[in-house]
């Protein structure tokens, strides 16, 4: 089968179609808001490391993973955990399936967030032509359109059909072509953005606040949470690299391509971050209002602030959920494909066939996340995990804390214990690999500094502290 098997077209096709999957939400979103919550400056220090010493190594290790075998998560960590001792096939075919299925969990609510970018899309279309409406609160609009069941049912379900679309025509023809075409336009998007959030009044301000330490505000929820986010921000341990991964052919470079990924993940998290505080910090009494609200900042606060104070606001507000909805797309289309490729490669199903089926499959799910806030209902109120009410924030909360973290764990083992140094040797040595690497260097972090930084966030999740 693997003489069959579908390729990236290039080098730069890998990187973005990786890239696409590791920009969405969690920098949009998910990076601002935290960093706005554990009070900017030494927090992104230590997000920086994180990303450094364990998203890198681990970014490497998945792919490589994925390369070798030219399987995807299933085959491939059956493959990579029995490399040494046989019997722990079963364990790394488990270890797959467990990212299969945090997939398959993400990709059930991630959609109904992307789906409110097409909401807002149509919104800030219809403000920039007929004006934004005099007096409209924009908490209450928001309020109106998530607990409008209908309203989000067909916003979840538009995007879960763009996302089926893509993943139909497979590595080459769909995701790759699809990542060539949006992320420049996303980096241009941003860089427009950047520029008019620089020339506004609390620029300088939102500048000092994400890029000065204080340590004094740090604490270890903080540590914790910046590595948990690593994870998702990255799209690692569940197994979407190691998938994406197995359509690297053997001209292509796993070091040099994943340094890239992050490269790119983290400078659009952090240019991302500025443009908001920005804003932001631009207008008296902002900062209050956006609190603790996760959705506040991006679906809140922006939309108006588009219209009042932001220079060319008016273009930029369509442009800028356009910039959310091609962010979150190239990243739910990679979440469907590792559900996709374990269908066909493990079950032998047919491309088309598993891509509609697994996606028709989670659209069940994603109608309970849709649901989540109308506010009444099982599926609104159901409290599994403390704190955490609705199968929206349920889902959430398990992915975050407890998949991710599970699953890199074993990846790291995977790649730093279980696999020959021989074979990770060859697959990251192969010649086209930067100056800037040394194997001995990722060896161990692979084999110590991450595994004991993950197993440190299961231990604390154990320990009941909540990161998500
Ligand atoms: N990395 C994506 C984001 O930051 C989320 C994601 C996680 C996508 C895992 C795929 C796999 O939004």
């Amino acid at each position: 089968m693997s003489q069959s098997r579908d390729h990236w077209s290039s080098n730069a096709g890998l990187v973005l179609a990786a890239t696409g999957s590791a920009i969405g939400l969690g920098n949009l979103w998910k990076f601002p808001f935290i960093t706005w919550e554990n009070n900017g400056g030494a927090f992104v220090l230590v997000y920086l490391v994180c990303i450094a010493a364990v998203g890198l190594p681990i970014m490497m290790a998945e792919l490589l993973i994925g390369r070798r075998s030219q399987k995807s998560a299933v085959g491939a960590l059956k493959e990579a955990m029995s490399a040494r001792w046989p019997g722990l096939g079963k364990l790394g075919a488990l270890v797959g399936f467990w990212g299969v299925l945090a997939g398959f969990i993400l990709l059930s609510y991630y959609t109904v967030i992307a789906g409110w970018s097409l909401y807002y899309f149509v919104k800030t279309v219809g403000w920039t032509f007929g004006g934004y409406p005099v007096g409209m609160s924009a908490g209450d609009l928001f309020g109106e359109q998530v607990s409008n069941a209908g309203l989000q049912l067909m916003l979840s379900l538009g995007f879960s059909l763009g996302t089926i679309a893509v993943v139909y025509f497979g590595v080459s023809r769909g995701i790759e072509r699809i990542a060539r075409i949006f992320l420049p336009i996303l980096f241009g998007i941003l860089l427009l953005m950047l520029v008019s959030a620089l020339g506004m009044g609390g620029a300088g301000e939102a500048l000092s606040y994400i890029f000065r330490p204080n340590f004094a505000e740090l604490t270890r929820e903080s540590v914790l949470e910046a590595l948990g986010h690593s994870f998702f921000t990255l799209s690692l341990g569940m197994g979407a690299m190691i998938t994406y991964g197995s359509y690297i052919s053997r001209k292509h470079s796993v070091v040099k391509a994943s340094g890239a990924i992050v490269a790119l993940d983290t400078l659009i998290a952090l240019v991302a971050t500025v443009i908001m505080f920005s804003v932001i910090f631009s207008v008296a009494g902002m900062r209050d209002e956006v609190r603790d609200s996760t959705v506040g900042m991006l679906f809140i606060s922006l939309p108006e602030l588009f219209y009042s104070e932001v220079p060319f606001g008016v273009v930029l507000g369509p442009l800028f959920y356009v910039l959310v909805a091609l962010a979150a797309l190239t990243s739910t289309i990679s979440l469907l494909e590792v559900v996709s490729a374990y269908l066909i490669d493990q079950r032998g199903i047919a491309r088309k066939k598993a891509t509609i089926g697994a996606g028709a499959a989670i659209f069940v799910f994603t109608i309970f996340a849709a649901l989540s806030f109308t506010g009444t209902g099982l599926l609104s109120t159901m409290e599994i995990f403390e704190g955490k009410l609705g199968w929206f924030s349920t889902a959430d909360h398990f992915v975050s804390n407890w998949m991710l973290p599970t699953g890199g764990f074993f990846i790291t083992l995977a790649a730093g214990w279980f696999m020959t140094s021989k074979s990770t040797r060859d697959e990251l040595m192969d010649g086209s690999e930067p100056r800037w690497f040394h194997y001995g260097a990722w060896r161990f972090f692979i084999r110590w500094v991450a595994p004991i930084a993950v197993a440190a966030i299961i231990v604390f999740v154990i320990r009941g502290t909540d990161f998500s």
